[in-house]
């Protein structure tokens, strides 16, 4: 049996990787896709979903994270940091103890799902809140980055670009070339800009072809589609309550030369994209994540995807990563039965609907 190795192993030939890049890996990347078999018969579309919580951190950040740190690693500094919605800052802290590098993260006070913050902690961060928002504390960073020998980590740092792009190889692999479409979240336009850079290398190297890149920011927090900066964003999906975000230009340009679009979803719809996948397809993602079914639902309904495209729809977080969003969005009440096999029985064939 062959293991998968990595990104950086896996990939070396796409990648800055030289004889002094230190191969790091958790064996990130190698995500499922999975096909949603009961969703796309009801839509009228061949719908795919990739789903990066399946990464080691349980992120799509895992793959940027990778190649930035061992680059940091390579180039011998002895500290990271970023500023982070969550995701960046759980897989900077494990990348960042596996790696040997001290980490300091810096996150919006009370924005952040418990899960993340969980994580960083268990990975050894050293962990700062901010009483502001993530484009503060991005700001902040850059600012630190520039005067010390610190390593910025978030996705303006070209290496996380690099790595991200190869979750658009494994698409084109697993399909045998590019889908029609790639719906995908926006928070701060890193992901988008890397997904669009690997689809146009693979093209170039393997001709598979170039998707319509559509990316879905929040209704609270969307910047791009408004074009404007949003002081205050709002959005019950926290990974991508960004109002300012780092690769504007980029995410326009994707969608342009891609004949796609940066379209907004509300709440809402985000939640009810959360359920549905999670209930319909057993495929449970973290709310931003499902901005990207929300994204396709809309644009099914407008027309602007048309019946029988193939869509990716990328999953960039594992559900779990956000239990209390989960807790308040179902009803959870259990039925609490006396011990005794014939309660339940009767409660059970009582309960069955044809
Ligand atoms: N989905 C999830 C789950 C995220 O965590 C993020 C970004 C995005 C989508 C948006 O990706 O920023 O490249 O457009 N999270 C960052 C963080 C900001 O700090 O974890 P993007």
């Amino acid at each position: 049996m062959s293991q998968w190795k990595g990104l950086l192993e896996e990939y070396k030939q796409f990648l800055p990787i030289n004889e002094n890049t230190p191969m790091l890996s958790l064996r990130e990347g190698n995500t499922p896709l999975i096909p949603l078999e009961n969703l796309s018969k009801e839509w009228g579309v061949e719908v795919y979903v990739k789903v990066e919580g399946a990464n080691p951190t349980g992120s799509f950040k895992d793959r940027g994270m990778v190649m930035a740190v061992a680059k940091a690693k390579e180039e011998g500094s002895q500290t990271i940091i970023c500023a982070s919605t969550g995701n960046t800052s759980a897989a900077a802290a494990a990348y960042g103890a596996r790696a040997g590098l001290r980490c300091i993260v810096v996150i919006p006070e009370g924005k952040i799902a418990l899960g993340k913050l969980a994580q960083a902690v268990m990975y050894g961060a050293e962990v700062l809140e901010i009483k502001g928002n993530f484009d503060n504390a991005l700001d902040i960073v850059r600012k630190i980055s520039e005067q010390e020998p610190i390593t910025l980590v978030n996705s303006v740092n070209p290496y996380r670009i690099e790595g991200q792009k190869t979750a658009a190889f494994e698409i084109c692999d697993a399909l045998g070339q590019a889908p029609d479409v790639l719906a995908i979240p926006v928070g701060n336009a890193g992901n988008i800009t890397a997904y669009w850079k690997g689809f146009k290398e693979y093209n170039e190297h393997k001709q598979t072809g170039l998707p319509e890149m559509r990316g879905f920011e929040a209704e609270g927090a969307a910047a791009i589609v408004q074009n404007e900066v949003i002081e205050e964003p709002e959005t019950i999906a926290t990974a991508i309550r960004i109002g300012n975000p780092a690769s504007w230009k980029q995410a326009v340009a994707a969608a342009d030369e891609s004949n796609g679009k940066i379209d907004y979803v509300t709440d809402d719809e985000i939640l009810a994209a959360y359920k549905l996948l999670a209930s319909r397809e057993g495929v449970f993602a973290e709310p931003a994540s499902c901005a990207s079914i929300a994204g396709l639902i809309k644009q099914i309904q407008s027309g602007e995807i048309k019946k029988g495209s193939k869509i990716v729809c990328v999953l960039t977080g594992n559900g779990l990563k956000d239990p209390t969003t989960a807790m308040d969005t179902v009803e959870v009440k259990p039925l609490v039965l006396p011990n005794s096999e014939e309660a339940f029985m009767e409660h059970i064939k009582g309960g069955v609907h044809q």
